[in-house]
């Protein structure tokens, strides 16, 4: 049986970290890229604000919210559709650290000792002559497993990111693979998705564009400060008149990114032709400025209704934890967090006479037993005659949606199974085999 895919669709799922402002970086390399291709058909996509992972790098609670809101701003700016997508903060699931917690328990401590993240902050301890482990805190050294829930919580099949978290995904499938062996088939194995088409910008310096070496130009700048930062952008010392390379002009790369081709030819004949920087860098502004006028206007009305922002984030964590909250019960009872009722006792069979059944009984039949989780939701399982259980469902709305699902099972196993598939925890070969058995046991019974 398939594992836990509700919906055909491929899911893509990526986090944004709430540490910092949105430079034009982000915007060419993530959200463009990401806003265009979640309004394909065929896609499920997933954007959430990493909160959680912010607090790792950040101890200015005022800053995380800040971050928090204009990243949340620009991505609905940029065009994100919140009802095409599901958009959320990560703090807003609680099914998050959750799960982090069980995959915590099956996560090697050697994997996480090899994370590059940790292994830069330890490296560089060692190179002062200091304890390895100075200044590192777990949370830096759980990062990947906090990853690995985001991801694996949603049973996303790619995570488009850059080359840096590549790793990080991988370490996500290791974790998935080591849960799935140990439990059941639960997971999507996830893969990175790095798309090599997608422009990685460089910054004012002519290395590329990030927070961490302060070169960046903030994707909502006034039009005026717009214009001052493009005037920073390193060139060479050429004047007017003489040509200009663009092989490693940061300038023309940069325009690269929001040109089409006939634009960028344009300005690579104005190089070849000598243009002066001054006037390179004003055609540079118009243009970007003329691609972000509209999303700026977008960018500070939203801005100025920070209350509208949490409404859409909240509406976004609802329609993510009608995933997350059964998913999770799944995986609580996969690996032994269960109902005590469960186990069944004097009175926990459904729909037979209490005090019939018990283990030593030859006489006994496979079962249904319905039940309700802490989750609200509405479960059965298939007992065999030892009170074993044999299928156990995932959680239905209401009970008459467990009660309709048993008595397909029990009236049409075969076509019954296959359309209940998805609604089903995954079942193997000899699992299968047992199930029919019992099915056909009921059936017999029934007829
Ligand atoms: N670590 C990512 C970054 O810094 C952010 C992130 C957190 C993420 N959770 C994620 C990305 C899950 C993809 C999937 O860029």
């Amino acid at each position: 049986m398939a594992a836990y895919t509700p919906q055909k669709a491929t899911r893509f799922l990526t986090g944004i970290t709430t540490s910092g402002t949105p430079h034009l970086g982000n915007y060419a390399g993530l959200v463009r890229p990401s806003v265009r291709f979640s309004q394909r058909a065929d896609v499920q996509s997933f954007y959430f604000m990493a909160d959680y992972h912010a607090l790792i790098k950040i101890d200015d609670p005022a800053r995380i919210q800040r971050s928090t809101l204009e990243i949340a701003a620009s991505w609905l700016a940029c065009g994100l559709d919140p009802e095409r997508v599901v958009f959320y903060r990560q703090s807003d699931i609680p099914e998050i650290p959750e799960l982090t917690w069980l995959l915590t328990c099956v996560t090697g401590k050697g994997i996480l000792n090899r994370a590059h993240a940790y292994k830069a902050s330890v490296d560089k301890n060692l190179a002062k002559g200091e304890d390895p482990d100075a200044d590192v805190t777990a949370g830096l050294f759980m990062y990947p497993v906090l990853m690995g829930a985001d991801i694996l919580l949603f049973n996303a099949h790619k995570v488009p990111v850059g080359r840096d978290q590549i790793q990080h995904i991988e370490m996500a499938r290791d974790i998935a693979q080591r849960f799935n062996h140990l439990y059941g088939d639960h997971f999507v194995l996830p893969e990175a998705e790095v798309d090599d088409a997608v422009a990685t910008l460089p910054g004012l310096d002519g290395r590329k564009m990030s927070k961490s070496y302060d070169n960046t130009i903030p994707l909502f700048s006034s039009r005026a400060q717009l214009q001052k930062l493009i005037g920073g952008i390193v060139t060479d010392s050429r004047a007017p008149g003489e040509p200009k390379e663009t092989e490693g002009s940061a300038l023309f790369q940069i325009f690269q990114a929001f040109a089409d081709a006939d634009e960028t030819a344009a300005l690579r004949k104005a190089y070849a032709e000598g243009i002066g920087w001054g006037d390179a860098k004003h055609l540079v502004f118009e243009r970007i400025d003329r691609e972000l006028t509209p999303l700026r206007e977008r960018y500070e009305a939203l801005m100025s209704d920070p209350a509208q922002i949490e409404r859409t984030l909240l509406v976004g964590a609802d329609k993510a934890r009608e995933l997350s909250r059964p998913f999770m019960t799944t995986l609580r009872h996969a690996v032994g967090l269960r109902s005590l009722a469960s186990l069944g006792g004097q009175d926990a069979a459904v729909g037979k006479k209490a005090g019939k059944r018990s283990k030593a009984d030859k006489s006994s039949k496979p079962t249904f037993k319905q039940y309700r989780e802490r989750d609200g939701l509405f479960y059965f399982k298939l007992l065999d005659a030892h009170n074993d259980t044999l299928l156990q469902s995932r959680g239905f709305q209401s009970p008459q949606e467990a009660g309709r699902a048993i008595g397909a099972l029990q009236h049409q196993p075969n076509e019954a199974l296959t359309a209940l598939a998805e609604q089903l925890e995954p079942v193997d070969n000899d699992g299968m085999r047992a199930v029919m058995a019992a099915l056909e046991e009921l059936a017999g019974q029934a007829s």
